[in-house]
C-alpha cells in the first residue's frame, strides 16, 4: 500500500507520432513490475492507442462516463503486470460541461484510487489544443517526449512555451526518444535548455533518453508493451532506467489535492477557457 499521495504524469510531445503512447505504456508497465501501483488515462485518440499497445480490449471507455452509461470504476480495465487502464476518451472536452454531481461521482472514484495508486500516467493528445493543456496543468509533472528532428523539436519547443507562459506550469522533463545514444539525448536537451532559459527565462529538467529500437515495432506488432515482449532489449533497459528517474523525483503534493481532484481540475480549466 502506497503512503504518499498518488503521483500524476502527463506525457504530451506536440507533434504525433513521436513516442508518447510507447513511453506512457512502456514507463506503467515498468513502474509496475518495479512494485509500484499504476494507473493510465488514455487522453489520447491516436491509432496505436494505449489499448492496443497494452494488447487489452475495453468494452467500455471514459466517454461512457462522461455521458453517464458507465462509471468510472466500471471502464477501468486492468494490463499486463496489474497496470490499470482508464481507456480512450474521445469527446474530452464534453468534461467542461460535467454537472456537479457528475463531477462529484467522478471525484469519489478517483479518491478512492488515492490510497490504491502511486502514479497516474496520462497518455495526453498531440497538439496544443485546450484539453491537452487542461490535462498538463492537473498533473503534476509534465513529460515531453520528443524526436530529434526538426518538427519534433520545433512541436516540443512550443509546447513548453504554451505550459510556461500561457499556464504557468513547471515540472517539465524532457524524454528524447528514438537516439542513437544517451549522449544524443542528453545534448538534444541541453540545446533545448539553453533556448528555454534565453527565450522563456525559465528551465526544463531532463530524465532520460530512449535508444531507437526496431524491438519496439515489433512488440506493437505484437501488442505487447516492450518492457515485457523483449525485457533485454536496448529501448526495454532505458525504460528500466527511466523508471527509476520517475521514483527518484520528489514527491509532490498539491494543495488542492492529487488524484481525487484530478478531474475536477481538468474540467475547471476546460470551463475557464470556454466562458
Ligand atoms: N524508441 C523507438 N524505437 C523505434 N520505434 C519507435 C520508438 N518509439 C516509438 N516507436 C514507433 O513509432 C510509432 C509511433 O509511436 P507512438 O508511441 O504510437 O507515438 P505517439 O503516441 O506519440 O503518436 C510506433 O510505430 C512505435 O512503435
Ligand atoms: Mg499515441
Amino acid at each position: 500500500m502506497s503512503t504518499a499521495a498518488t503521483q500524476i504524469i502527463g506525457v504530451a510531445s506536440g507533434k504525433g507520432g513521436v513516442g508518447k503512447t510507447t513511453v506512457s505504456i512502456n514507463l506503467a508497465v515498468k513502474l509496475a513490475s518495479l512494485g509500484k501501483k499504476v494507473m493510465i488515462f488514455d487522453a489520447d485518440l491516436g491509432l496505436a492507442n494505449a489499448q492496443l499497445a497494452l494488447g487489452i480490449r475495453a468494452p467500455f471507455n471514459f466517454s461512457h462516463v462522461l455521458s453517464g452509461e458507465k462509471t468510472l470504476s466500471e471502464v477501468i480495465i486492468e494490463g499486463p503486470s496489474g497496470v490499470k487502464l482508464v481507456p480512450g476518451a474521445s469527446g474530452i472536452q464534453r468534461m467542461a460541461a460535467l454537472g456537479p454531481q457528475e463531477t462529484a461521482g467522478i471525484i469519489q472514484v478517483f479518491s478512492e484510487l488515492e490510497d490504491e495508486l502511486d502514479y497516474l500516467i496520462v497518455d495526453v493528445a498531440a497538439g496544443l489544443s485546450d484539453s491537452v493543456m487542461a490535462f498538463m496543468s492537473a498533473c503534476q509533472y509534465r513529460v515531453v517526449v520528443l524526436k530529434n528532428e526538426p518538427y519534433s523539436i520545433a512541436d516540443a519547443y512550443s509546447t513548453i512555451k504554451v505550459m510556461m507562459q500561457e499556464y504557468n506550469l513547471d515540472r517539465i522533463y524532457l524524454v528524447p526518444n528514438g537516439v542513437e545514444s544517451q549522449r544524443e539525448g542528453q545534448r538534444l536537451y541541453t540545446s533545448i535548455n539553453t533556448v528555454v532559459q534565453n527565450f522563456l527565462n525559465g528551465q526544463v529538467k531532463y530524465l532520460h533518453s530512449i535508444s531507437a529500437d526496431s524491438m519496439v515495432v515489433q512488440a506493437m506488432k505484437a501488442s505487447q508493451p516492450l518492457v515485457s515482449y523483449s525485457p533485454a532489449s536496448l529501448a526495454a533497459r532505458d525504460f528500466g532506467d527511466l523508471a527509476k528517474r520517475i521514483m527518484q523525483l520528489e514527491p509532490d503534493v498539491p494543495l488542492n489535492g492529487n488524484i481525487q481532484f484530478f478531474v475536477e481540475r481538468v474540467a475547471a480549466q476546460l470551463a475557464a477557457k470556454v466562458s
